[in-house]
């Protein structure tokens, strides 16, 4: 197992370029199953969560095949309706391809995927959405079963807010009889890039990325080429990286509009941030101060950011108050944050982070993603030497992050444990 050590206090300078966003990446993989034949996919990063991808697809009979950062999937041989556990425990976006297999195939039998580090993370939502559309679901050692002959449009209204389940059911209804309405749905900008490529591939949807989404139902999608959005978390780990190590760094290749809610909180902790044609100059402030944030859906504060902004707000000055309000358990960064001498507190959902001088280097474990992109920047504006074990929760979702850090000028590397 990997392991990366970083030498903290050295102030980031320099250019760096977003890599195509995960999120955005895993179910547009998937869409290509409603597609048969050659669809080519471009801005693709190299990840483990995208590989998974790739396994499932090929093990549904997809042919794929990758030529750097482009991906061809030729869908038009799958002849299997089954995604087993062993792929889906490793992902949980791969219950994503039930509602496009039963689409093409009348038919689909998927894993349930369990609970994950972060919360329980329950798939109610999606299967009540193919209930609505007429799927017939029955649960049977721990895989869900669907069937249907052709789905049909309905109106279906989202009891929260899901960003999976609001692309499960745009993903479904696509080629459904009729006209499909979602309402409450999930705003991420990752919704509106997959309706883009559907759209591409014929399908005619309206609406993705308000909470209303309108799909009138189409007979057959068609293979299309398309190129991923950036990584708005990569592009907001980064901004991050600069303000908590005092650096200066031009983001590149990032949508500065998909991050809205973390440039007006990193600009109350006094972070400059200028933009011009895509790229994005962030700079620190002598000192930072505290502020508040409550996560929330689309365009609220992103729960993919809050362990982050939780790393830098141990370094600023006074105390913040950061309320986790979309997954009940993603406080797993606390206790690794506190063994580089935070100060930080949890009561319930929220956690009161008081600023402490200086931050020092500790061996640490990443529980998960966004958990270990948080240990890296304590890391980073640690004195002394940082350790962290368990990484590869990092490389399923930031492609080269320590070459990426290390251009900008981190002491980081990588070393076989
Ligand atoms: N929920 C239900 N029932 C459902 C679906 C969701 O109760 O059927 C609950 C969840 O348990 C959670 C809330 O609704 O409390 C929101 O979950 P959502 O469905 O929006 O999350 P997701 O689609 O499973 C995606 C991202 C996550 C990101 C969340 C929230 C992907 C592959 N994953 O998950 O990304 O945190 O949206 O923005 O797109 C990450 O990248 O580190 C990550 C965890």
């Amino acid at each position: 197992m990997d392991k990366l050590i970083i030498k903290g206090g050295n102030k980031l300078k320099g250019d760096v370029q977003v890599s195509g966003s995960k999120n955005a990446a895993l179910p547009i993989f998937v869409s290509t199953i409603l597609a048969p034949g050659k669809n080519e996919i471009r801005n693709v990063p190299f990840l483990r969560d995208i590989n998974t991808t790739i396994k499932v697809l090929e093990s549904l009979g997809a042919q794929v095949v990758g030529n750097g950062h482009i991906v061809t999937i030729d869908t038009a041989g799958i002849n299997s309706c089954e995604a087993t556990y062993e792929l889906v425990k490793t992902m949980r976006a791969s219950v994503l391809v039930l509602g496009p297999l039963l689409a093409r195939f009348g038919k689909a039998r998927v894993s349930l995927p369990g609970g994950c580090a972060i919360g329980a993370r329950p798939i109610n939502l999606h299967l009540k959405g193919l209930q609505a559309l007429g799927a017939e679901i029955n649960l049977e050692h721990g895989y869900v079963e669907a069937k249907a002959k052709r789905l049909k449009g309905a109106r279906i209204n989202f009891d929260i807010s899901t960003v999976g389940g609001t692309e499960h059911l745009m993903m479904a209804a696509a080629t459904a009889k009729g006209e499909t309405i979602l309402e409450n749905a999930a705003r991420e900008p990752e919704i509106v890039d997959l309706a883009q490529i559907l759209n591409q591939m014929g399908a005619r949807i309206e609406g993705a990325g308000t909470d209303t989404v309108r799909i009138q139902g189409v007979t057959e999608l068609f293979p299309t080429t398309y190129s991923v959005m950036p990584d708005r978390i990569e592009a907001g780990t980064f901004m991050i990286a600069a303000a908590i190590t005092g650096g200066d760094i031009r983001i590149s290749g990032m949508k500065p509009e998909h991050l809205d809610a973390l440039v007006f909180k990193l600009q109350d902790a006094g972070v400059e941030i200028t933009s011009r044609d895509n790229v994005v100059r962030v700079k620190a402030p002598k000192k930072l101060k505290s502020v508040n944030i409550k996560t929330r859906p689309y365009p609220g504060f992103p729960t993919d950011m809050q362990a982050q902004f939780m790393a830098l707000m141990c370094l600023a000055e006074g105390a913040s108050v950061i309320s986790e309000n979309i997954f009940e358990n993603r406080y797993m960064h606390v206790s690794e944050l506190l063994r580089f001498g935070a100060d930080i507190v949890i009561e319930g959902n929220s956690a009161t982070v008081k600023g402490v001088k200086k931050l020092s280097g500790a061996p640490v474990m990443a529980t998960d993603l966004r958990a270990s992109a948080s240990l890296i920047l304590a890391g980073l504006a640690a004195a002394e030497t940082t350790e962290i074990s368990r990484i590869y929760h990092l490389d399923r979702g930031y492609e080269s992050i320590e070459k990426k850090l290390a251009a900008l000028g981190a002491d980081i590397v990588r070393v076989k444990e």
